[in-house]
């Protein structure tokens, strides 16, 4: 359909009717059309690492049966490429295969954090930590929207368990949700402003997300300045009038016949203003603007070129655990024979089942893709060694593979974990491999200790049941349609693993912290472990990991030298930057990629502060020799926390610690920083207690004014009482009123208070405003 005039110039042609019709789609697929005006439908399609476009004959609901689409590596693995680059490169031929299909906006990225190993999504998440997460979902957001096609950020917020998705209230606290929940959607948010935010299906604090004012108006348009659509999780809306109030735009799928109705009850009868309802509108009908303003031509996409880069995406999203006596990348001999063993080399899994499950155009698979690579005269043989859908040990196949691994050079066993272990919708419970694997593995070292596992997993899983049987261990995630063929480059070195853990792999389940809160129950999930997730939790209980956060090796080796920092601006003025240093040399013998990693711990704090914190990062590619700068930057935001009693962010002045290195426990190079900030101000009242009043150095000195001194000059009452100050030390002030001798009246206490109050307006009045992450 054509349209005549911009959508959102129609705003006040339309009727009340044609207005609550726009607040919900047309269909599974499609926003409404308003025909009489010319305002056509938009169709939007899932999802983050392939379009899953449901052809317009299909069950909507169905997940298989899109059109053919290239299907990239998934984010648990784009997470672990440290790239934003990389991912910009993807997301644009993400959206190139979107605008070819006429979509005009995709259903991602997810940028939920991996609070545990065992949610059913991780497969589709990127990192537990929010930087990394806000980073990369940035960068999808800018491949995709640079081709005309909107993205939408998902799933806003807290949904970072499958268990009662559409019913559960994650209990989080404010802080927490800012440091740790929140901050990927800011930074995503105000770094590539999506054309769409999709809220989460559950609750959060008690609100469903779907009808949290907060959430979706406060924080994502007051604070953020997000100016895009607001839209529902499929059947995330149980209210459609309370979730316009709250600032939700579109209703998807949509309650046709019952939430159009709904709204038009409500407005007739003044319970909903028409103003809220336009508002929503308006965003609805410049969503469709945006799609149609697109100025470049209909995309070509050339399926070649996107498995190519699939491909290449999918090397440089491997994790390269261990390496023992540099078993890899094999160097195979003529004469030589390579033992493939798993029934994964074959029948690869290279995705996770759900809503983002995709159709590929093509499937590489490792064990031809091998084959095919390998030098003359080297025999790659194979052998299934296990069954994929049980976890029984198939005798057969395993003394097959035992045979097999004997006259072998060297062993390459593919294990991971079957697709009905992860899967959007429900949460594993444990995160073992596979009971069969484990133990083929043991014979097959047994027979023939050159031996490297390639994984394939979406969520991570326990390695201490079988580890030691592998001299060299590769991850490889859920890697697209083009893992088969990555993991051949891999092996045999045509590329270098250059990957880096975006979670930790913890040795017990129990280690992890959320351990004992997840997946809660009767309705409640209670995020107990606060901001201690992930690689915060397990460096501040000092536990013992598999691998640390950040951690992957390559087939080079780098040095690390020279940490310089450099301070400019002050807090107090919003300019504050440090510009950090170092220099990185690849000192072995092939081209490689590290991943430099700026992490910040504040010793010091006032509140309970993470040891260490990603605050930074940047990917190198360097030759053989080659060194070079890499320079990167923090603001004040990066040193501060959220602040529960200003609610805001805070910098507290002091010493900072500032660590360049390979991982959260592979620091190469450190140093300390002094920062110079205002003091923060106490909110000194009648409940602080006497030494809350005596730490700030205005309260003390008006207490001590207050009560005086005697004609020795010592002060009067309690402040000069050192038997009984640390016994009641800790009392609020008002309550010491009562208690005689100590020269606390009502009437001294009211006037402290109002002076000290005095001083608070005038200190706010001089505050300089907070300000969002900069883009
Ligand atoms: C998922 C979303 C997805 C939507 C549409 C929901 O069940 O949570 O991630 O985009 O379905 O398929």
């Amino acid at each position: 359909m054509k349209i005549p005039r911009k959508a959102s110039s129609l705003l006040a042609e339309l009727t009340l009717e044609e207005k609550a019709s726009l607040c919900l789609g047309s269909d599974f697929w499609h926003t409404a059309a308003v025909e009489r005006l010319g305002i056509p439908a938009i169709m939007v399609a899932d999802g983050p690492h392939g379009l899953r476009k449901q052809p317009d004959e299909a069950d909507h609901v169905a997940i298989s049966g899109s059109v053919p689409a290239t299907c990239f590596p998934t984010a648990c693995a784009l997470g672990s490429s440290w790239d934003p680059q990389l991912v910009r490169r993807v997301g644009a031929a993400l959206g190139r295969e979107a605008r070819a299909q006429g979509v005009a906006v995709v259903l991602g990225p997810g940028i939920n954090i991996k609070r545990s190993p065992l949610c059913g999504r991780n497969f589709e998440y990127l990192s537990e930590d929010p930087a990394l997460s806000g980073v990369l979902g940035a960068a999808m957001i800018q491949g995709v929207q640079r081709q005309g096609v909107g993205a939408s950020l998902k799933h806003y917020a807290a949904n970072n368990q499958e268990t009662d998705r559409l019913r559960v209230s994650a209990e989080v606290d404010e802080r927490t949700l800012r440091e740790i929940y929140l901050a990927g959607f800011e930074r995503a948010v105000a770094q590539a402003r999506p054309w769409t935010v999709m809220c989460s299906y559950n609750k959060v604090n008690g609100v469903h997300a779907s009808q949290h004012a907060w959430l979706l108006s406060t924080i994502l348009r007051g604070e953020w300045g997000f100016d895009g659509l607001v839209v529902s999780d499929w059947g995330a809306v149980h209210d459609r009038v309370a979730a316009l109030a709250a600032g939700l735009d579109l209703e998807m799928p949509p309650n046709l016949g019952v939430s159009d109705a709904a709204i038009l009850t409500a407005v007739r009868a003044g319970r909903l203003e028409e103003g809220v309802l336009d508002t929503a509108v308006a965003r609805v009908l410049q969503l469709v603007d945006r799609a149609a303003a697109s100025t470049q031509p209909a995309a070509v996409v050339d399926l070649d070129a996107h498995h190519a880069l699939a491909r290449a995406a999918a090397t440089q999203c491997a994790v390269l655990l261990k390496n023992q006596d540099h078993l890899l990348p094999l160097r195979p001999n003529a004469g030589d024979t390579i033992a493939v063993i798993g029934e994964l080399a074959r029948t690869p899994r290279y995705q996770g089942a759900g809503s983002s499950q995709v159709n590929p155009t093509r499937v590489d698979v490792a064990l031809d893709e091998l084959r095919a690579a390998v030098p003359d005269q080297v025999e790659v043989a194979f052998a299934a060694g296990y069954g994929i859908d049980t976890t029984d040990g198939d005798q057969q196949l395993a003394a097959e593979a035992v045979a097999l691994a004997r006259r072998a050079e060297v062993v390459v066993a593919f294990l991971g974990l079957p697709a009905a272990d992860e899967s959007e919708g429900f949460d594993r419970t444990h995160m073992d491999l596979p009971a069969n694997q484990t133990a083929l593995l043991a014979r097959l070292a047994d027979t023939n200790p050159n031996l490297a596992v390639v994984l394939a997993n979406g969520s991570v899983v326990r390695l201490t049941d079988w580890e030691q049987h592998a001299k060299a261990v590769l991850e490889c995630w859920l890697s697209g349609q083009a893992a088969g063929g990555a993991a051949a480059d891999l092996l045999l070195g045509a590329a270098n693993p250059c990957g880096r853990l975006a979670e930790t792999l913890p040795l017990r389940l129990e280690d992890n912290p959320s351990y004992l809160n997840f997946p809660g129950e009767a309705g409640h999930v209670r995020y107990g472990e606060g901001i201690f997730v992930g690689y915060r939790g397990y460096d501040a209980l000092d536990r013992q990991v598999s691998y640390p956060f950040g951690h992957g090796l390559s087939y080079t080796s780098f040095a690390y030298a020279d940490l310089t920092t450099n301070l400019t601006g002050r807090p107090q003025d919003g300019d504050l930057v440090v510009a950090v240093t170092c220099r990185v040399t690849n000192t072995g013998d092939r081209h490689g990629k590290e991943v430099v990693q700026l992490y910040v711990g504040d010793p010091q704090a006032s509140v309970a502060r993470p040891v260490r914190e990603l605050k930074a990062f940047a990917k190198v590619d360097l030759d053989p020799g080659e060194t070079a700068t890499v320079e990167l930057a923090l603001t004040a935001r990066d040193l501060s926390y959220w602040s529960t009693t200003l609610h805001d962010w805070t910098l507290e002045g002091g010493e900072f610690e500032l660590a360049v290195g390979a991982s959260s426990r592979d620091l190469r190079l450190t140093t300390t920083l002094d920062i110079a900030a205002p003091p923060l101000p106490a909110r000194l009242d009648a409940m602080s207690t006497l030494q809350e009043w005596l730490a700030d150095p205005t309260g003390s000195a008006l207490l001590h004014q207050a009560v005086g001194i005697d004609a020795t000059g010592r002060p009067k009452g309690i402040l000069g009482n050192q038997e009984l100050m640390p016994v009641i030390g800790n009392f609020p002030i008002s309550t010491l009123a009562a208690f005689p001798n100590l020269g606390l009246s009502h009437p001294v206490i009211n006037h402290l208070i109002d002076q000290v109050s005095a001083r608070e307006q005038l200190a706010t009045s001089e505050q300089p405003a907070s300000r969002p992450i900069e883009s």
